[in-house]
């Protein structure tokens, strides 16, 4: 018999739409509490979602009796003070990705849960999805060292000041842009294959610079909306790594891993291409990009962490090593130039 984890989710959209449904499907977990900004938001939250508080307290809602983990899903550049005040009250931790907005507050994350002694993963979950997952298990068997790896990714749910609302995504002092949106995610794909990272430089743009918010106001865009990451790998090797959410037609992510022994290609049809030098490539699919399922996966690893003592996954290490990049990409776009990321080794 599974014990549950009695869970609070902090943030009311991600929050709301995938994890609290994932939590309440799972016998892993007993959702308990869910904090918004607005109090009557967090009350038809609880209510739509069965959970015994709603609150725009957090005090309030750290202080719910039995509370063993919270869920932080609000702005990044937010994360740091849910996340420390939690951890101080001995609650285990999954944090939103990435940690924070720059390498020194995701090192204040990782200190904080280090020194309560409590669990904490990050929800890179991305690379749990199917089509991401194969692509890993057959870059370990076939591709060798890089020679080039590209990650491109072509949306179009901001082709448009109106087809999208401005929030917080869209302020880059709250930490929004798409590099903390989806950037991070194909960051933390190619770290697990290619650790190893010497330079990087970067260039960000806002192709749709005004939109209009929720209540018919027109704010200026100052989080990118694309961007192209160049990084060069220790002992040999490029990466690309590309988004833009303006294109006029989206389509399925593409992945490709040239390696000196062979090659791995994710199509925009969600199959996985692989082969060795001199074989013809194999493939299968359409594999499934489903992010609750992937979701539902990072969730019971966090649960399996908490209660049987294995190693977190997506773990704060993983989610520093990105934020190192995450940081020198930034410096490499604002100073136009190649940018060495601060290494990360020990673990927190
Ligand atoms: N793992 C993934 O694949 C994935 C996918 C999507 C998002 N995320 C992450 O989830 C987090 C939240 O993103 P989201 O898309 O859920 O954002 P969202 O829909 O805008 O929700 C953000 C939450 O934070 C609150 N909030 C908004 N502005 C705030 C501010 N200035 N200070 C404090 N709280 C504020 C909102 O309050 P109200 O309740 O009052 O609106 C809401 O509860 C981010 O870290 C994002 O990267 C992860």
């Amino acid at each position: 018999m599974k014990k549950p984890i009695k869970i609070a989710v902090v943030g009311s959209g991600y929050g709301r739409k995938v994890a609290l449904p994932v939590y309440a499907e799972l016998a892993e977990f007993e959702p308990v509490a869910v904090w918004s900004r607005r109090p009557e938001r967090a009350r038809e939250l609880a209510a739509e979602a069965g959970v015994g508080l709603g609150t725009a307290d957090f005090d309030e809602l750290l202080s719910v009796p039995g509370l063993e983990a919270v869920h932080v899903a609000t702005p990044v550049a937010t994360h740091v003070q849910f996340v420390v005040a939690a951890a101080e009250r001995g609650l285990h931790i999954l944090c939103e990705k990435p940690m924070a907005d720059n390498l020194a507050g995701a090192r204040r994350i990782a200190a904080a849960i280090e020194s309560a002694g409590v669990v904490g993963v990050v929800d890179y979950e991305l690379r749990m999805e199917q089509t991401r997952q194969r692509v890993i298990e057959r870059a370990r068997e076939v591709v060798g060292r890089p020679r080039m790896v590209s990650v491109s990714l072509v949306q179009s749910d901001h082709a448009d000041p109106d087809s999208r609302p401005y929030t917080w995504v869209h302020d880059a002092q709250l930490g929004g842009g798409r590099l903390q949106g989806y950037g991070v995610h194909d960051l933390d794909l190619v770290l697990e294959l290619f650790p190893d990272i010497d330079a990087v430089a970067a260039a960000s743009d806002v192709g749709v610079p005004v939109r209009r918010t929720e209540d018919d106001e027109l704010r200026r865009v100052t989080a990118e909306d694309a961007y192209a990451l160049l990084l060069r790998f220790s002992g040999g090797g490029l990466g690309v790594v590309t988004l833009v959410a303006t294109a006029r037609h989206g389509r399925s992510d593409v992945i490709e891993i040239h390696g000196d022994e062979g090659t791995v290609r994710l199509d925009g049809d969600r199959r996985v291409w692989w082969g060795r030098a001199s074989e013809e490539l194999q493939s299968e699919g359409p594999l499934d990009a489903s992010s609750t399922k992937a979701f539902t996966q990072v969730a019971r690893n966090f649960w399996a962490a908490v209660r049987e003592g294995v190693a977190p996954d997506p773990s704060l290490q993983e989610g520093l090593r990105v934020q190192a990049i995450f940081d020198a990409v930034r410096a490499a776009d604002i100073e136009r130039r190649w940018v060495a990321p601060e290494p990360v080794t020990s673990p927190p």
